[in-house]
């Protein structure tokens, strides 16, 4: 039987010590973010009787997880590739690609959106690019590139010039609310899939198309670049030119940005890419408050949900990434990662393990906050300072073996869901508009507070 952590958590208070964590040694390091991931796996569904493989328990949805694993894969590789862990990962990949290996599985295919895609195919790049153990050979399962490349091409096939003049709209169903909101997270997914499909093929195709999402992101002004270029959130099509901009800045949107231009630098050194992600981690600052990393759009009204106390994973492994890719700007970004890490080693020290993350990191002890969001964004945070330790993400160049297939998710014979009439009843299409309602609503009410 699992016990969920919450009445046992006042009971022990008392007993128990923080994570500890010497920021300079690896080894206390990997040690913190095992016992992290510990508390992250108590959510996980795959191995209860009747759960899912790959999914963490309601309320977490299958977004999450795909970008839960995100952090799981680099926690893999940076602190001794263990064994267990990788089982996990590779059940995960394999359990939710679905039948034409795009990451559109049929039990998600009412509801998912393009970030929700966007963040599985970040996953299995990942995979990619560390070389993780490839599907069975016997298997007719392509490897993680070509899966990479399904994410990418069925969501560029989405791109939507006929509104606003490009962008991909937040949800890929028409029934969801939330179709008619363009949004920079599902845009950012494609941008990050793109460059990172560019850094490790070496096809300047995907160049183009990250520079035509870039681009875009400009023009619309959902990304306003300047000396410290700032990430909003996106726009309602509204007359057709997406000129309602929610100014909602999430730490998630602007790690995509970052990390992803930080590999098109990467790959073609260019100054353009170079000045571009160095004003991104300018604009970095906006999310530190003295040097440690909070979600100011929600810690501030204390409103976060279930998503958006995972924002800040994304946040650190894209940093921290853009550290890596840009040496350049290493000593910059340095600083800040070493900052939030120690103050988020001293938030996991709640719950009935000793160990449980908070949720803010800035008040020197756990905040009472716990969940699948604070233990991904503690591992994330961890994972950052360990991160310049390992090989960068491999490509076709030096050691990355993924073979891949340009044409993958859009062959002739594949059947794109997005395009095939789906056998819906209204019941599930009720489901999906209620979920999307009060994820709107979220936003609104956040929008609000911001206002204020
Ligand atoms: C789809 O959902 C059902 C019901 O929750 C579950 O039994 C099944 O394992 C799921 N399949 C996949 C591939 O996730
Ligand atoms: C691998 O991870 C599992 C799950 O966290 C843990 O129980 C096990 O001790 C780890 N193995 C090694 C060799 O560290
Ligand atoms: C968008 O359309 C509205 C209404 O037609 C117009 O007032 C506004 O100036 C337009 N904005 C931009 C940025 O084109
Ligand atoms: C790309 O990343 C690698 C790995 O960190 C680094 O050695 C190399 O200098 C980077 N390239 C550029 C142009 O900064
Ligand atoms: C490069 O990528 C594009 C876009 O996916 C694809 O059409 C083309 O075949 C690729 N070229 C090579 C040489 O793989």
């Amino acid at each position: 039987m699992k016990i969920n952590p919450l009445p046992l958590l006042l009971c022990f208070t008392t007993l128990i010590n923080a994570l500890e964590i010497d920021i300079q040694d690896k080894k206390s390091i990997c040690s913190a973010s095992s016992q992290v991931y510990r508390g992250m796996m108590d959510y996980y569904d795959g191995d209860n009787y009747g759960g899912v493989v790959g999914m963490f328990q309601p309320p977490y949805y299958w977004w999450q997880a795909g970008h839960a694993w995100g952090g799981v894969i680099d926690y893999w590789y940076y602190c001794g590739k263990n064994e267990s862990v990788e089982q996990v990962l590779y059940d995960s990949l394999m359990a939710q690609t679905g039948k034409n290996f795009d990451y559109i599985p049929q039990n998600q295919s009412t509801t998912e959106g393009n970030d929700d895609q966007g963040f599985w195919g970040i996953f299995v790049m990942s995979a990619a690019e560390r070389n993780f153990t490839p599907p069975h050979e016997d298997s007719d399962v392509p490897d993680w590139l070509s899966m990479s490349q399904a994410v990418y091409n069925t969501m560029w096939e989405r791109w939507d010039t006929e509104h606003c003049g490009g962008g991909l709209r937040w949800q890929i169903f028409e029934w969801n609310s939330g179709y008619d909101y363009k949004n920079t997270v599902s845009t950012a997914c494609l941008f990050q899939m793109a460059a990172r499909l560019a850094r490790f093929t070496r096809n300047d195709s995907y160049v183009e198309t990250a520079e035509t999402v870039y681009q875009w992101l400009i023009d619309s002004e959902f990304i306003v670049e300047e000396e410290t270029t700032r990430v909003y959130d996106g726009s309602e099509i509204g007359d057709g030119n997406c000129s309602n901009i929610v100014r909602l800045e999430w730490t998630y949107n602007f790690g995509l940005m970052v990390s992803g231009a930080a590999y098109i630098y990467n790959y073609t050194e260019s100054d353009e890419w170079f000045a571009r992600v160095s004003h991104l981690v300018n604009g970095a600052s906006v999310f530190f408050d003295d040097g440690i990393l909070y979600e100011r759009a929600c810690q501030g009204p204390d409103n976060c949900n279930n998503d958006q106390r995972s924002f800040k994973a994304v946040f650190s492994r894209s940093l921290a990434m853009a550290s890596v890719l840009v040496p350049a700007l290493y000593d910059d970004i340095r600083p800040l990662l070493e900052s939030s890490a120690e103050a988020a080693a001293k938030s996991c020290s709640g719950g009935s393990d000793g160990v449980t993350c908070g949720l803010d990191w800035t008040t020197g002890e756990w905040d009472g906050k716990y969940g699948l969001g604070e233990q991904m964004s503690a591992l994330e945070i961890f994972n950052s300072l360990v991160a310049p330790l390992s090989p960068a993400p491999f490509s076709q160049e030096d050691e990355g073996v993924a073979v891949g297939n340009p044409n993958a998710g859009i062959d002739s014979d594949s059947t794109d869901l997005a395009h095939q009439k789906l056998n819906i009843t209204g019941r599930d299409k009720a489901g999906a508009a209620i979920i999307t309602a009060l994820i709107m609503l979220s936003i609104i009410i956040g929008a609000i507070w911001m206002v204020l």
